[in-house]
């Protein structure tokens, strides 16, 4: 990895950063840098711990070092929706936003990130908000599961933050079916009818199917059940076999097999681990900052060995 690293910091060096609090548990510094270095670009990623009541004034910083870009983790994706200067359809659409990219006029006067202007810029700065997160999860499940996701009956579990962004995702993409299954059956109900309202297409609707020997074409868990090791299992296997499943995917990366997905390869269907969603939004954010095709490979490797070590 040295390698990567030889070239040293200087006055030219360009930042990005990604902001949480807690941050200390990040992958993204370990994913994006080597990244950064196979494009050839003399930019480093860093990470900061900042709270939410100081998000507008660390953007500001940013903003006012030129920063090229930030990304935006627990807890600011929703408070950064009212501290930029402009939304991209993708925050407004998924209303959140996990990455910003600084943008000045070029000199035909056309906003243009920051990293693809070789000069310092003249006039003013913008932050503009977009989201990879929603992107990551329809990029996971076809690049991990080989799924197109058109037409496709779901049994989707959980209804929280995260699963009703993935869920409307799946719904935006035009799956036939999704199935919701949760523990506050009144969260499932909500979100079915959202669903249902932007989404007519999908039939959304709330509990197990009902003949359980009906077939369903992914399985995917949104549920924090799978993080410690003594959770139960998410899915209820005397409501659904998963052997009525050919894929099964759960957006928990740590461990990297969960018990569900240790059941699903008992019950022979394809797996996959939310690491893929990860490695997806960082990407993305990359690309919009850079405008170049990420190197996928080094970052998918990158995250793997910052994750589960050498194992
Ligand atoms: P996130 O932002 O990660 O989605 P969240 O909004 O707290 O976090 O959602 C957690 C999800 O895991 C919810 O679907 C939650 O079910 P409830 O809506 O009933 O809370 C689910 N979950 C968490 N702990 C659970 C448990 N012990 N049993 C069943 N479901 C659980």
């Amino acid at each position: 990895m040295d390698d990567l690293f030889q070239n040293p910091i200087s006055a030219a060096t360009r930042f990005c950063a990604v902001y949480g609090q807690p941050i200390r548990h990040s992958g993204s510094p370990a994913m994006h840098n080597p990244a950064l270095a196979k494009l050839g670009l003399d930019w480093r990623y860093l990470a900061f711990e900042v709270s939410p009541d100081a998000l507008g004034q660390a953007i500001e910083g940013a903003r006012a070092m030129h920063f090229v870009g930030l990304n935006l983790t627990v807890p600011h994706k929703l408070l950064a929706l009212e501290l930029v200067d402009a939304l991209d359809e993708s925050a407004t659409t998924w209303g959140a936003v996990n990455t910003i990219c600084f943008e000045a006029k070029n000199d035909s006067g056309d906003w243009t990130p920051l990293g693809q202007l070789t000069d310092p810029p003249a006039g003013g700065i913008r932050a503009k908000g977009y989201n990879t997160d929603a992107d990551a999860i329809t990029l996971a499940l076809q690049q991990d599961l080989g799924l197109s996701l058109a037409g496709l009956r779901v049994l989707f579990l959980g209804a929280g933050g995260a699963g009703r962004v993935a869920a409307l995702k799946l719904a935006a993409e035009g799956v036939a079916e999704l199935h919701l299954v949760n523990r506050t059956v009144a969260k499932a109900e909500k979100l079915a009818s959202e669903i249902t309202g932007r989404f007519p297409q999908t039939k959304a609707s709330v509990g197990y199917p009902e003949n359980a020997a009906n077939k369903i074409d992914l399985v995917l868990n949104a549920t924090s059940l799978g993080l410690k090791p003594a959770d139960a299992l998410p899915l209820d296997e005397s409501q659904f076999t998963l052997a009525n499943a050919p894929a099964v995917f759960d957006i928990i990366y740590q461990p990297a097999l969960t018990p569900l997905l240790a059941r699903a390869t008992n019950a022979s269907c394809r797996t996959a681990n939310g690491l893929g969603m990860l490695l997806w939004q960082g990407a993305k954010a990359l690309e919009i900052w850079t405008g170049q095709p990420a190197p996928i490979d080094v970052m998918r490797s990158a995250l793997e060995s910052h994750i589960y070590g050498d194992e």
